[in-house]
């Protein structure tokens, strides 16, 4: 059953989980524990939202200083088990907030004037009048966000046609399910569009399970193209990474010749709170590389959030069990650092194959990288500090060693192979 309890006492939510990096040592509830209780059952859900948020945020700050015309779609809107009375727990809630703060933002501090526009397609009728209700108080800087019932599969025409030609589109596709909605001949229109990026839910813990079912080949071909079945050989994180691989194949194909760059994307897995196993994937798609930079900026923090939520579902079942409810809290916690893996230096250094190669490294090259790889972009920086290190490469453009920003590549900075 869905919560719409009251919540006047309980404001401590994302916005406050985004600033848990910072925040160390609380003696209270911490803020991950708090946030945890909002998400009773749907844990997973916390990660999704964060990764939305904080990459939106990002994302309508930069889009809008050069498009005056920004779209945001939630093509499965809910709400879905809300127990925020502002739906500040839920996807529209947290796009709306954020789409009235941006354009403020643009406005106000950045002299720009963008319209922000919506589109909420729910099939439910009775989540679909929640929704209803809660636009009518939507900030009015915003276009007044539109409500559509009826299903996503009906949508797409009517969406591709509401889009005028000129605006960025953001699209969330996050389904409790998967046929006929993340395939990519389901997507393809979006896809081909240019200035459209899109987030799906990829239902893992679903498509996984239906691997091992003959009657479900034609859905899983349709999936992952053709001859999949070689990525039953392999099991555990080797299937997850074959077949993910096979599926982002299937988008990029789906626009090959279409948009001004091809398309690129990333995966972010998300795990069931209680166990190292994933739920579900996040995957990020976009023409623009530097689309896919900020994308994994912000989800380099979402990876740390993830360990600490993992962390504090752990502590409060242990604090339960001895009948202590606030004892412990994980927003001080950092996963111990771990030492490069082998095929991210070799990432480097397939981009500088001979003594006195030189490589200008900016978003394309970083993007280019993260694709090939799926290392984070911290993981990324420390191989290249080794290889910097042990005198493989130097950074032309650095006074002094770094160990954090090795390589910055907004600033294009140049490494040459010195042996
Ligand atoms: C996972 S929930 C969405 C959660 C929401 N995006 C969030 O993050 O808070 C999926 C929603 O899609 C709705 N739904 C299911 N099938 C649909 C369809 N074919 N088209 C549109 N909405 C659908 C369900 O009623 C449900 O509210």
């Amino acid at each position: 059953m869905e919560r719409h309890a009251g919540d006047g006492q309980r404001r401590h939510g994302l916005r406050e989980i985004y600033r848990a990096n910072t925040i160390r040592g609380m003696g209270m509830k911490g803020v991950t524990q708090q946030a945890l209780e909002h998400y009773e059952d749907r844990e997973h859900s916390l990660v999704k939202h964060a990764i939305l948020a904080s990459y939106l945020q990002r994302c309508l700050m930069i889009v809008g200083q050069w498009s005056s015309k920004i779209a945001y779609i939630d093509c499965f809107a809910g709400p879905w088990k809300s127990q925020m009375s502002d739906l500040s727990d839920t996807s529209p809630g947290i796009a709306i907030h954020l789409m009235a703060d941006c354009q403020a933002t643009l406005q106000e501090k950045h002299h720009k004037q963008v319209r922000v526009r919506s589109v909420f397609v729910e099939s439910d009728a009775q989540r679909a009048d929640l929704l209803d209700a809660h636009v009518q108080q939507a900030p009015t800087n915003i276009v007044r966000p539109e409500i559509w019932r009826k299903s996503f599969q009906d949508a797409i025409p009517e969406i591709l046609a509401w889009l005028e030609p000129d605006e960025f589109a953001f699209v969330f596709v996050d389904p409790f399910g998967w046929k006929d909605v993340i395939e990519s001949s389901v997507l393809a229109p979006f896809l081909k569009r240019d200035r459209t990026e899109l987030l799906i839910t990829f239902m893992w813990n679903f498509i996984n399970l239906a691997t091992g079912h003959t009657e479900q080949e034609a859905n899983l071909t349709a999936v992952f193209g053709k001859d999949w079945q070689a990525a039953n050989a392999y099991s555990g994180d080797a299937k997850h990474r074959q077949l993910m691989r096979r599926y982002r194949q299937q988008l990029t194909t789906a626009c090959d010749g279409s948009g001004l760059n091809r398309l690129r994307t990333a995966v972010l897995p998300v795990e069931y709170a209680n166990k190292k196993k994933v739920i579900f994937n996040l995957v990020y798609a976009t023409h623009n590389a530097t689309g896919l930079v900020v994308f994994w900026e912000q989800a380099e923090h979402v990876v740390a959030q993830q360990s600490r939520l993992k962390l504090q579902h752990r502590l409060d079942h242990v604090a339960k069990q001895h009948g202590q409810n606030d004892l412990f809290n994980a927003d001080a916690h950092q996963d111990e650092p771990h030492l490069p893996s082998y095929d991210l230096k070799q990432a480097w250094l397939a981009r500088l194959p001979n003594v006195d190669d030189v490589l200008v490294v900016d978003t394309i090259v970083m993007a280019d990288l993260i694709e090939a790889t799926d290392g984070l972009l911290s993981d990324l920086q420390k191989a290249l500090g080794e290889l910097i290190k042990d005198g493989t490469i130097e950074n032309v453009n650095a006074k002094r060693p770094r160990k954090v920003h090795v390589v910055n590549y907004r600033n294009k900075e140049q490494l040459r192979r010195l042996k």
